[in-house]
C-alpha cells in the first residue's frame, strides 16, 4: 500500500469528518494533513474528498473503468469540476479529489423548480461539455457504435440494460418484476419499436445530471461525479438530466428549449438536428431502463426486520417506476399498491436473507 493511500485509510478508519454515500461510492470528506499534502503535492490543509467504491448491483454502463482518466481531459476544458489529485489502492479504484466549496445542489433545492438563471447554466455546461474534444478521451469499448450512429447508440443502451442490468438479475429479482407487471420481454420489445433516430455528432456525456452532482457557489455550477461519462448522442445526456432532476412539464420544455438555444449560439447546431422528433425517444429510454434498478433498489433497501411503513414506503417507489414506465415498456398489468406492496413483502421473505449478504 503507498504511503499516501495508508495515511488516508489511517483518517478513514478513525471516522472523523464527514461521510457522503451515494450510489456508487462512500466519499470521505477531509482536510489533507502536512505529511499527506506534501507527499501528493497539494496544498496543506484544503478539503478533499476520498472516494471509496461501494459493492452494489451493477445498472448503469460504465464503459471508462477509471474516472480519473476522463476527469484529466474533463478539467482541461471545465475548469470549476474539481480534479482527482491521486488515484489509489491495489485495483486503483479508489480516488481523492479536490473538494469544492459550495452548497450540492440536493441540498439547497432538493425538489421542485430552480430558477431560469440556474436552468442557463445547465446549458451552458452541456455545451462546455459538448466541446470537450472527443480525441482527447479514452477510447470506447470495441463494440461501441460508429459516431453519429444515433440508433445504434440507441441500442447499445438498451442491450445494456437488458443483456447487463434485467437478465442477470432475473434469478434474485425475476418473481418481483412479473408480479409488479414487467413482463420478461420488455426491453427487447422496447428495441423493436425504438428506431429511426437522426444522426447527430458523438460527444462527451456525463449521463448522470442531477441534483446531487451539482455544486452550487455563487450561482454558478460545478457539475461532480463523472464516473458514468460515456461517448455518445447528446440527447440522451439531456433526457437522463431532465428526467433525473425532476422538472415539471413547463420547466422541461423550457429546458430543451434552453439547451438547443445554446447549443446553436455555440455552433454546435448540428447536436439539435432531430431534437424535437428524437427527444422523447430518450426520455421513454430513461423511463424505462429505470425501472429496473428502482425497483431492485426498493427491495434491497428493506431492512431485514421491515415494517409496514417500509413496505409501504418501498411500495410507493416502486409504484412511481412501474408508472412512468408503463407507456414506453407497454406495461399491460401493473398492479395497484396493496399488490405491489404484497409483492415486496413475498420477495423480502424469501430473499431478503441473501440480499443482506
Ligand atoms: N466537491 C464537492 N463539493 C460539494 N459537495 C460534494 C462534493 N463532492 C461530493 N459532494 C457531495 O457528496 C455527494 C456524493 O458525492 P459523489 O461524487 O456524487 O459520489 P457518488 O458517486 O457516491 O454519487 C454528492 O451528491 C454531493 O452532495
Ligand atoms: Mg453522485
Amino acid at each position: 500500500m503507498s504511503l499516501a493511500h495508508r495515511l488516508l485509510e489511517t483518517r478513514r478508519l478513525r471516522g472523523k469528518g464527514e461521510v457522503l454515500t451515494g450510489h456508487h461510492n462512500a466519499n470521505y470528506v477531509l482536510r489533507v494533513g502536512l505529511l499527506l499534502a506534501l507527499v501528493i503535492g497539494v496544498v496543506p490543509f484544503t478539503r478533499f474528498k476520498y472516494r471509496v467504491p461501494l459493492k452494489t448491483v451493477e445498472v448503469v454502463p460504465r464503459i471508462w473503468p477509471r474516472e480519473a482518466e476522463v476527469l484529466e481531459v474533463v478539467c482541461r476544458y471545465l475548469r470549476e469540476v474539481p480534479r482527482c489529485r491521486a488515484v489509489l489502492g491495489e485495483l486503483g479504484d479508489r480516488s481523492l479529489h479536490r473538494y469544492r466549496r459550495g452548497e450540492a445542489l440536493s441540498d439547497r433545492n432538493p425538489e421542485g423548480e430552480i430558477d431560469e438563471k440556474l436552468m442557463r447554466e445547465f446549458a451552458a455546461f452541456f455545451v462546455r461539455t459538448a466541446r470537450v474534444p472527443v480525441d482527447e478521451l479514452p477510447p470506447p469499448p470495441e463494440d461501441w457504435p460508429a459516431d453519429g450512429d444515433s440508433d445504434g447508440f440507441l441500442h447499445w443502451l438498451v442491450d445494456f440494460t437488458e443483456q447487463r442490468v434485467h437478465q442477470p438479475n432475473r434469478d434474485r429479482f425475476g418473481d418481483l418484476f412479473d408480479a409488479v407487471g414487467i413482463p420478461p420481454d420488455a426491453m427487447t420489445a422496447f428495441k423493436e419499436r425504438y428506431h429511426g433516430l437522426t444522426s447527430r455528432p458523438f460527444k462527451l456525456l456525463h449521463t448522470d445530471v442531477h441534483r446531487a452532482n451539482v455544486v452550487v457557489r455563487r450561482g454558478r455550477i460545478a457539475v461532480i461525479d463523472w464516473e458514468l461519462a460515456i461517448y455518445g448522442d447528446p440527447l440522451h445526456d439531456l433526457a437522463t438530466h431532465v428526467v433525473r432532476m425532476g422538472y415539471g412539464r413547463a420547466e422541461r420544455e423550457r429546458m430543451v428549449e434552453l439547451w438547443a438555444r445554446a447549443m446553436a449560439e455555440a455552433d454546435c447546431g448540428e447536436l439539435t438536428a432531430g431534437l424535437r422528433e428524437d427527444i422523447g425517444t430518450y426520455l421513454d429510454f430513461e423511463y424505462a431502463q429505470s425501472v429496473f434498478p428502482d425497483v431492485m433498489r426498493a427491495a434491497l433497501d428493506l431492512p431485514a426486520d421491515a415494517d409496514e411503513g417500509h413496505f409501504r414506503a418501498a411500495g410507493g417507489r416502486v409504484s412511481r417506476a412501474v408508472t412512468r414506465a408503463r407507456r414506453p415498456l407497454r406495461l399491460v398489468a401493473v398492479p395497484d399498491m396493496e399488490q405491489i406492496v404484497e409483492a415486496l413483502r413475498k420477495w423480502h421473505s424469501l430473499s431478503a436473507p441473501a440480499a443482506a449478504s
